[in-house]
């Protein structure tokens, strides 16, 4: 069964590149396309959320024929394994960058050694990676999750002193993200920081939803048969939020009012959820990475330095701002 599962991916991924095989045509040393393109070899998480699907389009919309690249795209479908599998693809495509938004943090040392052997110059683009020789990649963009954890809890504190709920016992349920991944890290971490400086402040219990609704609304449809008396969820991403909504009025509890609802992302589905008066903030985290990507290789192809690691500006968006903003909302 695993086999065929496996090879069932890798034909995924052999029929996601074919297309872009077809194109190639061998000259007397090397691959080249008949235009003059620079080929990028994208290996994403996969399609889990709203905000995924807004960086794919971001890619899809900036590495076009016209603006001068072949995007070969890879869907990870959130395995690490497949990721791997995807990057040694385009390592014998002998793509000239291979961008990655890697699944989790770690067992990116043994690939990476491959794509610097093959002298494939590797962008880290969303969530990073922790390897023992920094050398292994050009350098990454993307957001600061763990000061996205601690402006959500900022914001929380903020709220309930609003409430005059200051020091009242709060008690809180996380669904969090995929395990070690990045952004479950920093989130996590984050919001701990800030939990520490409120002792009234209580975990009842964290596990992950992988980042989707699905997942999101199972674990919450969980929580609320172990604990009848949770103040707040905190979801790290919106999709969970949904589903977490999902949950609280199946149970006949209405959310934003009787759970304060947190999550990241600010895609434009959690405007309406804050119109609707369902979720009460949601934490900036930009998806639209590919004109950065971009900017990174043209730098990089005049011969120019790039910084290591490159944060972007992120924003707090809180219920009462929804209606304002729902119309500037980019993605
Ligand atoms: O890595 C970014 C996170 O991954 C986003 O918060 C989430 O929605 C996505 O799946």
């Amino acid at each position: 069964m695993k086999i065929v599962k496996r090879l069932l991916t890798l034909s995924i991924i052999a029929a996601m590149l074919i297309s872009c095989m077809a194109c190639k045509k061998k000259t007397q040393e090397s691959y080249s396309y008949e235009k003059d393109l620079i080929v990028v070899g994208y290996v994403q998480v996969g399609a889990e959320s709203d905000w995924r699907r807004a960086n794919t389009l971001s890619f899809e919309n900036t590495f076009t024929e016209e603006n001068g690249y072949k995007l070969l795209l890879a869907d990870g479908q959130q395995k690490t394994e497949n990721q791997i599998e995807a990057i040694r693809y385009f390592i014998q495509q002998d793509v000239d960058y291979i961008v990655l938004a890697p699944n989790v943090e770690t067992g990116w040392e043994g690939i990476l050694m491959e794509t610097k052997e093959a002298g494939i110059p590797v962008i880290l683009t969303d969530r990073q990676i922790k390897v023992s020789d920094d050398s292994l990649y050009v350098c990454w963009v993307g957001g600061n999750f763990e000061k996205e954890g601690k402006d959500a809890g900022r914001w929380l504190a903020d709220y309930l002193e609003k409430q005059g709920r200051a020091d009242e016992i709060i008690n809180i349920v996380t669904l969090q993200g995929t395990i070690g991944s990045s952004p479950q890290v920093g989130r996590t971490r984050g919001f701990a920081a800030v939990m520490a400086e409120h002792p009234n402040w209580r975990m009842l219990d964290m596990q992950s939803g992988e980042f989707t609704q699905s997942k999101g609304q199972e674990v919450m449809e969980g929580f609320l048969k172990r604990f009848d008396d949770i103040d707040v969820v905190i979801a790290e991403n919106d999709n969970m939020a949904f589903g977490a909504i999902d949950a609280i009025k199946a149970a006949g509890l209405d959310p934003g009012d009787d759970i304060i609802i947190v999550s990241f992302d600010a895609v434009r589905a959690a405007f309406e959820a804050m119109i609707a008066g369902d979720l009460n903030v949601s934490v900036e985290c930009n998806p639209l990475h590919g004109p950065r990507v971009a900017e990174i290789i043209q730098r990089l192809e005049r011969g120019e330095e790039v910084d290591k690691i490159q944060y972007v500006d992120e924003g707090i968006f809180p219920a009462e701002t929804a209606a304002e903003l729902i119309g500037t909302r980019p993605y």
